[in-house]
């Protein structure tokens, strides 16, 4: 998609007005519809077509689906209150008990959580793979294996896999692959053109933009989507409209916040790998990240997620993140304000002390999601 169509499908898709003819969308803060008469009630009830109850469609959250299916390149999208709860959704509607999913290793701290002790209840087996190795992933299938998940680049690492490479391998086996597209936004990466089945947000983050609420999603091939609304819809984590409402005007700046927040991570990065407070830095915008050329391939900008290794430990890592005056101490990501974890002991403190040494979340490492204030001042905020 050419990027000028992409800033225009951001800004004018999935817009419908009322009968008042409103230029900016509509909240639409109604739990249920009225009918004409009993015999329409029927006739929705029946067909699933119109408004019948905001768990299952509203119209504020139909405008945030159709733009975000239309950025995506999505035959349809669903939704969800969390970007956790689009995770579940996919994993409940995509396998049964006795079946099998293989997951990458590095993805966020809460995911890992779900894998590791709520799915197994509901009798899915879960293989974990280093998220880059093809020929882990393909060593992991089994006869019931059903879905790969993962995130790419993976937070807080930015490790990268080749998405068009795992989709082919996905394919030949019948295997559903869902990609956590949270950390780059569509304005960044759009897995399913590179043959992924399935795309997962959590809106909370880049398509919010501002940190102001909670909303998930997932979109890709009508069949699949539909099956995921019918869980949404019957277990009850639908978006809220109001939430909606943010993340569908978010979604209106998108492209312009994810090339801003790509520009100044590149200049902090950059910053960091010359100081001598500093061990290592992982971006994988920098040359020297080992998947630099893979994500250069992929992606159309590295965003706004900068982590490195302090020279020290946990002290040296917590004494960084306390001299800091302006950043805020916080484990969300992908605000217009500058944010800062020690990823260990917050976002991935629910990991063993076996998974953060497989995933490299050391004492010393600290995350960086890079705001849109003027990057000099963040610099200047965590010069020693
Ligand atoms: C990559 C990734 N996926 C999913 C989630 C979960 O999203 P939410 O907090 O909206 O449930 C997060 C939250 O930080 C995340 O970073």
């Amino acid at each position: 998609m050419k990027d000028s169509s992409f800033k225009t499908k951001s800004v004018r898709e999935g817009h419908q007005s009322s009968n008042e003819q409103e230029h900016s969308a509509a909240i639409f803060l109604t739990s249920s519809y009225c009918f004409d008469s009993a015999e329409q009630a029927a006739e929705r009830f029946e067909t699933n077509q119109g408004n019948v109850y905001s768990r299952f469609t509203n119209p504020t959250v139909s405008s945030f689906q159709d733009k975000l299916a239309a950025l995506e390149g999505a035959e349809k999208c669903q939704a969800t209150a969390s970007g956790m709860s689009a995770i579940f959704a996919t994993i409940m509607t995509i396998l049964k008990p006795g079946e099998h999913m293989v997951a990458s290793r590095c993805m966020f701290g809460t995911t890992i959580v779900l894998l590791n002790s709520i799915i197994e209840k509901f009798g899915i087996k879960v293989t974990f793979v280093d998220l880059p190795d093809l020929d882990g992933w393909k060593n992991s299938i089994q006869n019931n294996t059903k879905l790969f998940l993962l995130e790419t680049p993976s937070n807080p690492l930015g490790e990268v896999v080749e998405i068009k490479k795992l989709a082919a391998i996905s394919k030949q086996n019948d295997i559903v692959l869902a990609v956590d597209n949270c950390v780059m936004s569509p304005a960044l990466q759009r897995p399913l053109s590179l043959g992924a089945d399935l795309v997962i947000h959590s809106a909370t983050k880049y398509i919010d933009g501002q940190g102001r609420c909670l909303a998930g999603a997932v979109a890709g091939k009508a069949s699949i989507i539909d099956e995921i609304s019918l869980f949404t819809r019957s277990t009850g984590p639908t978006l809220s409209a109001f939430n909606a409402w943010v993340v569908l005007k978010g979604l209106e700046t998108l492209s312009l916040r994810m090339k801003a927040h790509s520009e100044s991570a590149l200049k902090l990065a950059l910053w960091l790998e010359s100081q001598t407070f500093v061990e290592k830095v992982h971006y994988v915008g920098l040359e020297s990240h080992p998947h630099h050329k893979i994500a250069k391939d992929q992606q159309t900008g590295f965003g706004g997620i900068v982590s490195f290794e302090v020279k020290g430990g946990r002290k040296e890592a917590f004494k960084l993140i306390n001299n800091t005056q302006m950043i805020s101490i916080t484990a969300n990501l992908g605000d217009a304000k500058t944010t800062i974890t020690h990823p260990s002991t917050t976002t991935h403190v629910r990991l063993t002390k076996e998974e953060k040494q497989q995933t490299h979340i050391s004492e010393n490492l600290v995350r960086i999601s890079v705001g849109l204030e003027n990057v000099e001042d963040i610099i200047d905020d965590l010069n020693p």
